[in-house]
């Protein structure tokens, strides 16, 4: 079996591509290493190099015929979003749309698309189920709301199935210091530098970190399961950003405590996701503890600190 990975040379692609090699599939990946890097690569990979906007993506697809195409090229920033809407639809809107007009024409099994909790936008302090109100606040939460659409539309037009796996908060080895996720990582360079990390507010708003395995792990499970269906990826629990200081520090000797700055306009408060649905019918679950991957993700940067200072 064959497997397209757009994306897989990003931080969460290159999981992916990792877990599908390990399981015995064949891989290729197309990214633009716009933001993905040939670092994150497996060497058994064939890595197309091109943009999914760009004509060669469709000869690519048409020669190679997948049977499966997982979709995680994007532009992931907020801030960019706003800066300049436009863009971010070519690449998150028309990118998605083309790759799924490919993956009718050629026959693809499946679509499974990498989606994002900013489509709920503020849902105050729940766990939020899949059928909450949807109200993005960015216009990134709005392209990944109008791919969704979208992708439910090829498949009750043109009958090609889907999975859509909203993630929460991801973190783990390879993250860069951009997008939605970059605290864990961020944090960690900092205590890793011995400089203090900056906390916007008081520290109290709470995310659902999950680890970057885990969600390659709900990936290979939608290759199988979850038909047509949209579901989180998360863990389920809340942590302070002021806890996950906490958790970090342990892994320094020098005890450096965060500095506090006011809160930027715009930051969700709470964030955790609801993922009964998930485990029922994705038959998934999260296997690593938060403690588990932050000290994998802490061990990932340390050896790339000494790998730096060694040239
Ligand atoms: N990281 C998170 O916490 C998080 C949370 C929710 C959703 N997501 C979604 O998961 C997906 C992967 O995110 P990530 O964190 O791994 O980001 P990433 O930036 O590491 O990965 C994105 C990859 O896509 C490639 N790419 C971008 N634009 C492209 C284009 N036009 N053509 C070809 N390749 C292109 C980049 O080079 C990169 O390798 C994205 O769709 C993102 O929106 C991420």
């Amino acid at each position: 079996m064959k497997v397209l990975v757009t994306g897989g040379a990003g931080f969460i692609g290159s999981h992916i591509t990792d877990l599908l090699l390990e399981q015995g599939y064949e891989v290729i990946v197309i990214d633009n290493l716009s933001s993905g890097s040939l670092k994150n690569l497996h060497r058994d990979v064939v890595l197309y190099q091109t943009d999914i906007l760009s004509q060669e993506a469709e000869k690519i697809i048409k020669a190679e015929k997948p049977d499966y195409l997982i979709h995680t090229a994007a532009q992931i920033s907020i801030a960019k979003s706003i800066e300049s809407p436009t863009d971010d639809a070519n690449i998150n809107i028309i990118g998605t749309m083309k790759i799924l007009d490919y993956a009718k024409k050629y026959g693809i099994k499946k679509f499974i698309f990498s989606s994002s909790c900013a489509v709920y936008g503020e849902t105050g302090d729940i766990n939020i189920p899949i059928n909450h109100k949807l109200d993005p606040l960015s216009f990134y939460g709005a392209s990944k709301l109008s791919s969704e659409l979208y992708i439910q539309l090829y498949c009750k037009f043109y009958q090609l199935p889907y999975t859509i796996l909203r993630y929460s908060n991801v973190y783990g080895p390879r993250q860069s210091t951009q997008g939605e996720g970059g605290v864990v990582n961020i944090f960690t360079n900092c205590y890793l530098s011995e400089k203090r990390p900056i906390i916007y507010g008081d520290g109290e708003q709470t995310r659902d970190f999950i680890f970057v395995k885990d969600v390659a792990m709900a990936n290979l499970a939608a290759l199988q399961k979850g038909n047509n269906k949209i579901f989180n990826i998360g863990t389920g629990h809340k942590t302070s950003i002021n806890k996950l200081t906490e958790m970090l520090k342990v892994h320094v000797p020098e005890k450096l405590t965060p500095e506090y700055t006011p809160a930027v306009g715009g930051d969700i408060r709470f964030s955790c996701l609801n993922i009964e649905d998930t485990i029922k019918d994705l038959n998934w679950r999260p296997a690593w503890s938060m403690k588990e991957g932050l000290e994998e993700t802490f061990t990932y940067y340390q050896m790339e600190m000494k790998g730096d200072e060694n040239g």
